[in-house]
């Protein structure tokens, strides 16, 4: 848990492979010599199977790069008109999925159930688990990641729990350049890590990776890391632009510096 991971969450673009290539190819070249970061690229499904070519993924793994979907189906082959599988995903070279995005819960009627269920779905492939949680402008952040983190994670052993990372992204901050204060997010951390030890121990709580998403920009970034006790950020506009990745991996860099 000593590196400090950062999802790339691209969204629905960019609108063509040329761009993608290019992004990504920025994107890696950032993380060279980044001993203390992990980087997961999570492009449109339709991109990842090229962009696993530019690499050897045995290679890129070791060094800290990992490709991620932001989105899969809860069975792993069938009469699923549309839907991609975990098992599909894991094939095509990806190690991570999102799961429960506020923009799939929104727009799609994602429900916990649903969201549960394609996380059993994609441990079972062996694919690592980006969970996604947080509370609209007008809910209970308490209530709300009560409701989530407990129907995500039921019937998941306290084993699985690592192979999960667990996101606190209110939906509010999200998409919006209105981030959540580092203070009032590390309320959320620690409510996360209540809800863990209920559920399982107090060791696999204060083990889980929990990190913060909404807003996040190369201004803000360390402070989630310092003041909100986060194990790392996911990112959604700022992962497209390159230089905004640069200042946020500059600006964790400096403050690793400080702890040494
Ligand atoms: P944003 O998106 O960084 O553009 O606010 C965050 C997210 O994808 O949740």
């Amino acid at each position: 848990m000593t590196k400090t991971l950062i999802i790339a969450n691209w969204k629905m673009n960019p609108s063509g492979l040329k761009e993608a290539k290019s992004i990504f190819e920025s994107l890696v070249a950032s993380l060279k010599n980044r001993k203390n970061l992990e980087l997961v690229i999570c492009p449109p499904s339709i991109f990842i199977s090229d962009l696993s070519k530019l690499y050897n993924l045995t290679t890129s793994k070791s060094a800290g790069l990992f490709l991620g979907a932001q989105n899969c189906f809860w069975e792993q082959e069938g009469a699923y008109t549309g839907e991609i599988s975990p098992a599909m995903l894991k094939k095509i070279g990806c190690s991570y999925v999102i799961i429960g995005h506020s923009e799939r819960r929104h727009w799609l009627g994602e429900t916990d159930e649903m969201i549960n269920q394609k996380l059993v779905a994609s441990l079972e492939a062996k694919l690592k688990v980006i969970l996604c949680t947080g509370e609209d402008r007008n809910e209970e952040v308490g209530l709300v990641m009560e409701r989530q983190v407990r129907a995500a994670l039921r019937g998941v052993s306290r084993t699985r729990i690592k192979d999960i990372v667990i996101t606190y992204e209110p939906i509010w901050a999200v998409g919006t350049d209105d981030p959540c204060l580092p203070e009032e997010a590390l309320k959320s951390t620690l409510l996360i890590r209540k809800i863990l030890t209920q559920l399982y121990d107090r060791a696999t709580a204060d083990q889980t990776e929990i990190i913060y998403g909404g807003s996040v920009e190369g201004s803000n970034a360390a402070d989630y890391i310092k003041k909100s006790g986060m194990n790392g950020l996911l990112l959604g506009r700022a992962s497209l632009k390159i230089n905004e990745v640069l200042k946020i991996i500059k600006n964790i860099e400096l403050l690793e510096s400080f702890k040494k």
